[in-house]
C-alpha cells in the first residue's frame, strides 16, 4: 500500500502481525512516501530493523518480539529440541541486529522465556505469537499513559524542543517524549515544537516533523547547533526526549546530540525531561559507561538524502570532499544529574537508583 506523500494519513500502528508476516511502516521513505513493507520471516524482520526500516526503542522492540514469534512459527516441528534450537539461534540474530536499545533485547527474551518455558512444540509456537502481541499492546498503553503523565508539565503556550523522533513511529503507537504533546493538544493547549533535524538521518526533520504535522501541531526544524542559542534568548520552555537505555544510576542514552542538549538546558536553568517506557530501564547496567552504543557507517555522515525538485525523485549527495572520512556514533549518553525527571507509564521519577529500584519493583 502506497500513499503520496502530501496524503494524510489514517490510523496506523508502526508495526503488527497478521498472520505469519509481519507488517511495518517502512520509516526510511518517510517524509516522501507512506509505505507498508511485509516481512514474511524473522530474517527479513531482523535485515528490516538492521537496515533502520523500522526504528525507534519501542517499535524495534516490537518488531523484534514479533520477529522470535516468526521464528518460533517457522520452526521445525519434528522434536522439541530442534523447534527450540531453531527459535535459540533467530532469537542470537535478531538481538544482533541493533545494540543500544533495551527495547530489543527485553522483547527477544521474554518471547524466548515464553517459548523455553513451555515444554511443548505446539505451546511454544502459540504462546511466542501471544507473547510478542502482548509486548506491542503494552508498549502502546505504556505510551498513552506516558502521555497522561507528562502532560500537567506542559503549560498552555510552552515551546518544547525535542530531539531525533520519539513520537508513535519510534514506538507502537503515540510514542513517548511526543506522547505529552499529543495529550497537551488534545485537552486543548497551544503548544509549539522546535525540532531538532536531528544529524545524520535526520530522524527529527524527516520523521518528527511529518508526524506532528499530521497531527497539526505547530513546529519548527531547527538545525542541530541552535538550540543552546534558543535557551540563551529564554524561547525554550522545556526540554523532552526519549531515551534507548536507561542505567541503574538513571543516565541515559539516547540519540547522538541529546548530551549536548542537556547540558545547555541545565546551564540556561530550562527543564530537561526524558519519557520511555519501563522496558527501555536495564538496571544489569550500573551506569551509562556500561551502555553499548552503536557506531554506524560513515556513509550516514558523508553524504545525505532528500527530495530533488528538479528530478522529482529522492536522491543522496556527498556533501564532504572524496577522501575526508566520518565517525558516526548513534548514540550519547546524558548523565542523571543533568535530568529533572523521567516521565514513565506508572508516573515520573528521580534520575536516581533509588527511584528507579522502586519503580521497577
Ligand atoms: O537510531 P534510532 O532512530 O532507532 O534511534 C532511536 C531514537 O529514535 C532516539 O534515540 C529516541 O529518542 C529514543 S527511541 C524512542
Amino acid at each position: 500500500m502506497k500513499v503520496r506523500m502530501a496524503d494524510k494519513v489514517e490510523q496506523f500502528r508502526t508495526v503488527w502481525m497478521e498472520g505469519l508476516t509481519v507488517k511495518i511502516i517502512n520509516q526510511v521513505k518517510l517524509p516522501y512516501e507512506f509505505e507498508i513493507l511485509d516481512l514474511k520471516n524473522y530474517k527479513e524482520t531482523g535485515e528490516a530493523i538492521r537496515n533502520m526500516n523500522i526504528r525507534g526503542a519501542g517499535a524495534i522492540g516490537a518488531a523484534a518480539g514479533y520477529a522470535v514469534a516468526q521464528a518460533a512459527l517457522e520452526a521445525p516441528s519434528q522434536s522439541y529440541d530442534a523447534c527450540l534450537k531453531y527459535i535459540e539461534e533467530a532469537a542470537d540474530y535478531i538481538k544482533s541486529t541493533r545494540p543500544t536499545a533495551q527495547n530489543l533485547f527485553y522483547a527477544v527474551d521474554r518471547v524466548l522465556g515464553m517459548a523455553r518455558s513451555v515444554k511443548s512444540i505446539l505451546g511454544a509456537k502459540l504462546s511466542a505469537k501471544k507473547v510478542a502481541q502482548q509486548i506491542a499492546d503494552e508498549d502502546a498503553n505504556a505510551c498513552k499513559s506516558i502521555g497522561e503523565h507528562g502532560e500537567p508539565l506542559i503549560k498552555d503556550g510552552f515551546k518544547i524542543l525535542t530531539h531525533c523522533n520519539a513520537g508513535w513511529l519510534a514506538f507502537v503507537d503515540y510514542g513517548s517524549a511526543i506522547s505529552p504533546i499529543y495529550t497537551a493538544k488534545e485537552k486543548g493547549k497551544n503548544v509549539f515544537v522546535y525540532v531538532g533535524e536531528t544529524r545524520p538521518r535526520l530522524q527529527g526533520a524527516s520523521l518528527t516533523a511529518w508526524e506532528l504535522s499530521q497531527e497539526g501541531i505547530e513546529h519548527k526544524v531547527i538545525a542541530d547547533n541552535m538550540s543552546g542559542w534558543l535557551m540563551q534568548l529564554g524561547k525554550v520552555d522545556m526540554v523532552i526526549v526519549g531515551a534507548d537505555r536507561i542505567a541503574a544510576n538513571g543516565d541515559v542514552a539516547n540519540k547522538i546530540g541529546t548530551y549536548e542538549k542537556a547540558v545547555l538546558a541545565k546551564v540556561n536553568k530550562v527543564p530537561f525531561y526524558v519519557a520511555a517506557p519501563t522496558s527501555t530501564f536495564d538496571i544489569s547496567c550500573k551506569t551509562g559507561r556500561d551502555i553499548t552504543i552503536e557506531e554506524r557507517s560513515e556513509g550516514e555522515v558523508l553524504y545525505i538524502k532528500g527530495y530533488c525538485s528538479k528530478t522529482k525523485s529522492v536522491e543522496e549527495v556527498r556533501i564532504t570532499p572524496e577522501g575526508s572520512h566520518a565517525l558516526n556514533y548513534a548514540f550519547d549518553v546524558t548523565p542523571a544529574k543533568c535530568i529533572t525527571g523521567i516521565i514513565t507509564e506508572k508516573g515520573i521519577i528521580v534520575a536516581k537508583k533509588k527511584s528507579i529500584e522502586a519503580l521497577l519493583k
